[in-house]
């Protein structure tokens, strides 16, 4: 009898090569350990990647989410819109900085907030929407230009999954008036913990590179040496941190071709499944895929099954309204019955997607979503 084959597909797998161990090596052995030219390097590569004027790397994109809200001036009285199915850090900063957080609805089909209820929800009070470009899918920036427009209000991008996404052929991070990326090990890129802040403003960039060293003066100008023109935090990322980063951003296009390309395979394996449902994404975007998330009925006991199985799969994000955080809170105000972002709470699977994962660790993990949504059916 031949012994049973067993799977072992992780969710996901950070890149982590000889190349970035050097790195970090040479970073130890230098003794210049905080923040310093590595973290230089990693911000202008960035930049160059990314298209923007300004790159600052702070801690993570929940400090870089707040001090973009503390750099616009919003603060107690004001309101930020923001979605109900995303990571709580999203609403969460804006009770950190004072203002109340409105939260609205996401579309059904493609999880990303809902530009009607966007609308709905302004009020003379609303200063910001901080939309989010859910795991990658990037968001239509010509329906928040126009709101952006027409109400005189600022877009913060809560873009922490979307480095590499791109609207119109333009990278994500050059559409809102600040965007901000997570470089969390679920991200594209990581540094282990961190984040990075992209604008075109230039007034705002010296702003915020002031606040996260502690408020110092950063244009060098002072005769008497360091100057603090402002009351600042530290929100600094560490040359070690930059030196994983770096590794992997030398490669950046190549890592995401290959998301791309599983991408397109697992939508292709799907494509005989009516039973699982793809996400909709723009026609003239590029989603970066830092998660591949699908539709299924009963998701719980489908994750179960493929756990079980070897498989690691997982949910997509949060309905914040359903977290007791978000309930009774006096800066946060829950507008309507956020009955699309429950059912997407409820309905959506991520798959198993990494650089080295191969075509046929793909087919297995099809095969398993397969039997188990099958299994439903044959329940019913
Ligand atoms: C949409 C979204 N916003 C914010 C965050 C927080 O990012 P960080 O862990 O870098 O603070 C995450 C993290 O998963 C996220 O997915």
């Amino acid at each position: 009898m031949s012994a049973p084959v067993i799977i072992n597909i992780p969710l996901i797998k950070p890149y982590i090569t000889q190349e970035i161990k050097d790195k970090v090596m040479e970073v130890l052995e230098s003794g210049y350990l905080t923040e310093g030219p590595v973290t230089k390097e990693f911000e202008n590569k960035l930049k160059a990647y990314l298209g923007c004027d300004y790159v600052l790397a702070v801690t993570s994109a929940t400090t870089g989410l707040e001090v973009a809200l503390r750099v616009l001036n919003i603060g107690p009285g004001d309101e930020v819109i923001v979605p109900d199915y995303t990571y709580p850090a999203t609403a969460s900063v804006v009770p950190i900085i004072g203002a109340k957080a409105v939260i609205v609805d996401v579309n059904r089909n493609s999880m990303l907030i809902d530009y009607d209820e966007i609308e709905k929800a302004i009020t003379p009070k609303t200063k910001a929407i901080i939309p989010v470009s859910g795991f990658g899918n990037p968001l239509d920036y010509d329906r928040l230009d126009a709101i952006k427009k027409k109400y005189g209000i600022y877009i913060i991008e809560d873009a922490a999954c979307a480095i590499g996404a791109e609207f119109k052929g333009v990278k994500v991070g050059n559409q809102a008036d600040i965007s901000v990326f997570s470089l969390h090990p679920r991200k594209f890129i990581t540094t282990g913990e961190g984040g990075i802040i992209a604008t075109n403003n230039e007034k705002w960039a010296n702003w915020m590179n002031s606040y996260k060293h502690f408020g110092m003066d950063m244009s060098g100008s002072s005769r008497e040496g360091i100057q603090f023109d402002i009351i600042g935090t530290n929100y600094k990322l560490s040359n070690i941190q930059a030196a994983v980063g770096l590794g992997q951003l030398h490669h950046v296009k190549e890592l995401l071709a290959r998301r791309i390309e599983l991408a397109n395979n697992y939508i292709h394996l799907l494509k005989d499944i009516p039973e699982v449902e793809i996400p909709t994404s723009l026609s003239n975007g590029q989603h970066s895929y830092q998660s591949f998330c699908v539709f299924v009925e009963d998701r719980n006991r489908i994750m179960a099954e493929m756990k079980a199985k070897g498989i690691e799969v997982q949910i997509g994000t949060y309905s914040l309204h359903m977290h007791k955080a978000f309930n009774n809170h006096p800066l946060v105000q829950i507008k309507g019955d956020m009955k699309n972002s429950k059912w997407c709470f409820e309905h959506t699977l991520t798959l198993p997607l990494f650089n080295d994962l191969t075509f046929q660790q793909q087919e297995l993990v099809i095969t398993e979503l397969k039997s188990a949504v099958r299994q439903l059916k044959s329940v019913v």
